[in-house]
């Protein structure tokens, strides 16, 4: 997503969870605040963490050394890899994806973005198809990418890129603009095959599709048939249309796609007087809650359309005598994780309510194991927000790794549930707080009136809030290790975390300087570990497996991990782990660092939790002790990748051999100034078309593929 938005991040938990760690908060000792070190750290050796290692079984692949020169960090337009690899595009904003739709010309008067390509793409996965075009575990040469179209790059209102003079940056605005905003949004399923030395799309594959915000959706879990989900659209609350702000991805046991809702509350308006007119409404406190206020404009004024339906549904004021003749409750059918059979394009996407309602970043499942549950760990990317666990109800049956129907499989596992929220404590164990009307602090909170399964799935966040999960740094993907099951979750950063609100799980709060900028808070980021006995468990371990940092920061305050040129980073994002190698990608989503060098890919060797030791941070008047894993080395975590000028690096899958690797450039140019649409040479990037990829000088979203020269294992 784009670094720096209103519509993006959200801070919007007023919660007053309890506090952890209240003796440690409560030592003094009146140090000043350093400039460019907002806090002084002292090692304390290893912590009580190491004796508990070991639980979690072996298994899965292990690469023990990354076979790769580090790439250097840099602010050129182009996309580097290391010597011995090359990097192609395949695939771009408004590619067509018919025989019939014409080539992207790049220029805004492309139209038909129902049958292109959409923008931004960001999570993917890769579903394999053998010679006769069937579904293959195995198939490495030809196959399906199922990717989120999140976002599209803006200023005051308009989508300026789509738009041949920039667009129109007051209201109303016109529909044909709309019209394209609305079909760029939502998630492809796109064919692409290599012949054994290139990759290409294939424009006139039966296997691709589009879903956009306009595509109908079935509503399932919980929240079917709700009251909070009755729309005119669909008084009934079982249908809705479209998804939004797709985010991070996942792939199912059952081999479908699943994908993540994230910074969907901007695109919505109500006006001023909403407030007053739903006085005796709880849904007053959750709209604040996510992210909703009276008044506030919206990010494209797609409500200003026309009187037509599919603008219309944008403005979610209550604005009829009932519910059932407008769309007050159309912000409520989303913020879900939403699941795509990626081989059936006749198949409608299905919400699943009992997942959670939140800004969703991926999902990803743990490790599967026969009469065991089904579980999958989700992020809530806004600042101050949680980390949460689904535990199925069905028990996993090894036969519906490949089902008749894998969206009934997607029923069986994904409508019934409980949906747990991380609490972190300062001994470095950790729970899962139950969210569910078994819990009498959930049944009976006088903070939000839950009634009911439904209410919880709802209105997910205020469930949290009322439990007293831990507030983290904008948790964003997950990754399980398919070594031992451990999970890795990246908290990018939080400009909102001050020394007086660090805890042992979010523990810096410092003063980084960029040029020409002050930048306060977990300026870099870090990515939290968890270990659980089995995957259902209400307990876990949990460390720091890496600070994020500038190499030349403070090694005893900010530059915990022991960072160096070779392995530098500033917000990570992304996080997939490969099943080929076991090799662990960590993508960047950067504002931070990017005076010193564009966004980037990193691979690393992972450890597990507890191979570190405790460490001490002194917060000018007060204390946090955190958990931090062994130091990082470029044997161990090296940089692998640094892309165009104002991109961000996202979206990673591979084929099934370990010798294809996908990857997104989200948003190249997304700093270039609308006023300047009309002259190419102002625009921050050109990039793909400056790598020889398309038409035009207009920066493109693109997905590209990575391959080594030797044809071996990516990373090797
Ligand atoms: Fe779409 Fe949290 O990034
Ligand atoms: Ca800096
Ligand atoms: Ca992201």
């Amino acid at each position: 997503m784009k670094a720096e938005s209103p519509f993006n991040d959200e801070n919007s938990n007023p919660s007053d969870n309890p506090a952890f760690d209240q003796v440690l908060r409560s030592r003094l000792n009146r140090r000043s605040l350093l400039r460019g070190a907002g806090l002084v750290g002292t090692a304390a050796g290893t912590g009580a963490l190491s004796a508990c290692a070991g639980i979690g079984q072996d298994q899965g692949p292990a690469l023990q050394s990354l076979g790769f020169g580090a790439v250097v960090k840099h602010t050129a337009d182009k996309v580097v890899v290391p010597e011995g690899y090359t990097a192609q595009v395949i695939y771009a904003l408004g590619d067509p994806l018919n025989a019939s739709t014409p080539a992207f010309r790049n220029d805004g008067t492309d139209t038909d973005f129902g049958n292109r390509a959409g923008d931004h793409h960001d999570g993917m996965e890769w579903y394999g198809l053998d010679a006769h075009g069937k579904p293959s575990r195995t198939a490495s040469l030809r196959g399906l990418l199922a990717m989120n179209h999140e976002a599209t790059t803006d200023e005051k209102l308009s989508s300026f890129f789509l738009h041949a003079n920039g667009g129109t940056t007051t209201l109303p605005r016109p529909a044909t603009e709309i019209d394209k905003e609305l079909m760029v949004h939502g998630l492809s399923v796109v064919e692409i095959r290599s012949d054994g030395k290139r990759w290409a799309y294939q424009q006139a594959s039966a296997f691709n599709r589009r879903v956009t915000t306009m595509s109908e959706a079935a509503i399932h879990g919980p929240a079917r048939g709700s009251e909070h989900l009755v729309t005119k659209f669909d008084p009934s609350a079982t249908r809705s249309r479209g998804t939004l702000n797709n985010c991070g991805a996942g792939r199912t046991p059952w081999g479908t796609y699943v994908s993540g809702e994230e910074n969907w509350f901007g695109y919505f308006f109500r006006d001023a007087q909403d407030d007053e007119r739903r006085k005796k409404d709880k849904q007053v406190q959750a709209l604040k809650r996510y992210g909703r206020k009276a008044g506030d404009a919206s990010r494209h004024g797609w409500e200003s359309g026309g009187s037509e339906d599919r603008f219309a549904r944008w403005n979610n004021g209550a604005l009829a005598t009932s519910a059932k003749e407008d769309y007050r409750n159309e912000m409520n059918t989303f913020g879900y994780v939403v699941e795509l059979d990626p081989y059936d394009t006749a198949s409608v996407i299905r919400k699943r309510t009992a997942m959670g309602r939140m800004g969703h970043e991926n999902i990803t499942f743990a490790r599967v194991s026969p009469g065991q549950p089904v579980v999958a760990y989700m992020g809530d990317d806004a600042r101050n927000e949680y980390i949460y666990k689904f535990v199925s109800d069905a028990r996993w049956d090894a036969a519906d790794a490949e089902p008749a129907n894998r969206l009934a499989a997607g029923d069986k596992y994904l409508d019934k549930g409980t949906l747990y929220v991380a609490r972190f404590k300062s001994d470095g164990s950790g729970e899962w707080l139950e969210l569910s009307m078994n819990n009498p602090i959930v049944a009976g909170s006088s903070y939000f009136e839950f009634k009911d399964a439904a209410d919880i799935a709802v209105f997910t966040r205020l469930a949290a809030d009322a439990v007293g999960a831990t507030k983290m740094d904008r948790p964003e993907w997950a990754g399980v290790n398919p070594k031992n099951g451990e999970v890795y979750i990246t908290l990018t950063n939080n400009s909102a975390r001050t020394p007086a609100t660090t805890d042992s799980a979010n523990p810096r709060a410092y003063t980084d300087l960029k040029v020409g900028k002050e930048q306060k808070g977990n300026v870099n980021g870090h990515i939290v570990r968890l270990a659980e006995g089995k995957p259902a468990d209400t307990a876990f371990r949990w460390d720091i497996y890496l600070f994020a940092a500038e190499a030349g920061a403070d090694k005893s305050t900010i530059n915990l991990s022991n960072l160096s040129d070779e392995n530098d980073l500033s917000s990570p994002d992304g996080l997939v782990f490969s099943k080929a190698t076991g090799l662990c990608w960590i993508e960047t989503d950067d504002g931070a660092y990017t005076d010193q060098t564009n966004c980037m890919l990193l691979a690393a060797v992972p450890g597990r939790v507890g191979d570190g030791g405790s460490k001490t941070l002194t917060h000018g008047d007060r204390t946090v002790v955190t958990h931090v894993g062994k130091p990082q080395s470029p044997a161990t975590f090296k940089r692998f990748l640094v892309g165009p000028k104002g991109a961000e690096i996202t979206g990673i899958t591979e084929t099934p051999d370990g010798r294809a690797l996908f990857v997104n450039i989200q948003h190249p140019g997304e700093n270039t100034k609308m006023a300047d649409i009309g002259d190419a040479a102002k625009y921050e990037s050109r990039w793909p078309a400056n790598a020889g990829y398309g038409p035009g000088q207009r920066p493109r979203t693109a997905t590209i593929v990575i391959t080594k020269n030797d044809g071996g294992m990516i990373g090797g």
